[in-house]
């Protein structure tokens, strides 16, 4: 671990305090590596470099062929799919977690193609930067 010193106007470093204090980071050093850590994930992503992912589907399993068309479509792209867990939350609905890897452009295809499917209450793409 370095350590460094960072000039910030005062306003600014409210903002950072109101952060910490809103997320629950331990220290400020904490929520300036969470930072960081989101802007290099937000950079691989738009400059298509190899990431992962995870992405959380919410939908009611008798909505007809929701599930034949989320297997079909993740087929398509099965070597982006490194595991896909489905829970029953209760007599209607489904959630579906499916954990990706590969390249930013294909994984937000696949999502897009993913969220698209009639019948998907909610949906979202989790991003990371590790690969
Ligand atoms: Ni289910």
């Amino acid at each position: 671990m370095k350590r460094f010193g960072v000039s910030l106007e005062e306003e600014l470093l409210c903002k950072l305090d109101e952060l910490v204090e809103h997320h629950s980071f331990p220290n400020r050093s904490q929520a300036i590596r969470f930072l960081i850590r989101r802007y290099i994930t937000e950079d691989n992503w738009a400059n298509n470099q190899p990431v992962s992912g995870c992405l959380v589907l919410v939908y009611d399993h008798h909505r007809t062929d929701v599930q034949k068309q989320l297997t079909a479509i993740q087929h398509d792209y099965h070597d982006l799919v490194l595991c896909s867990q489905h829970v029953h939350l209760d007599h209607d609905n489904c959630i579906e977690t499916i954990t990706l890897k590969g390249r930013a452009d294909r994984i937000r295809t696949l999502s897009d193609r993913l969220l698209a499917v009639k019948g998907i209450i909610h949906g979202e793409l989790v991003m990371s930067v590790i690969r």
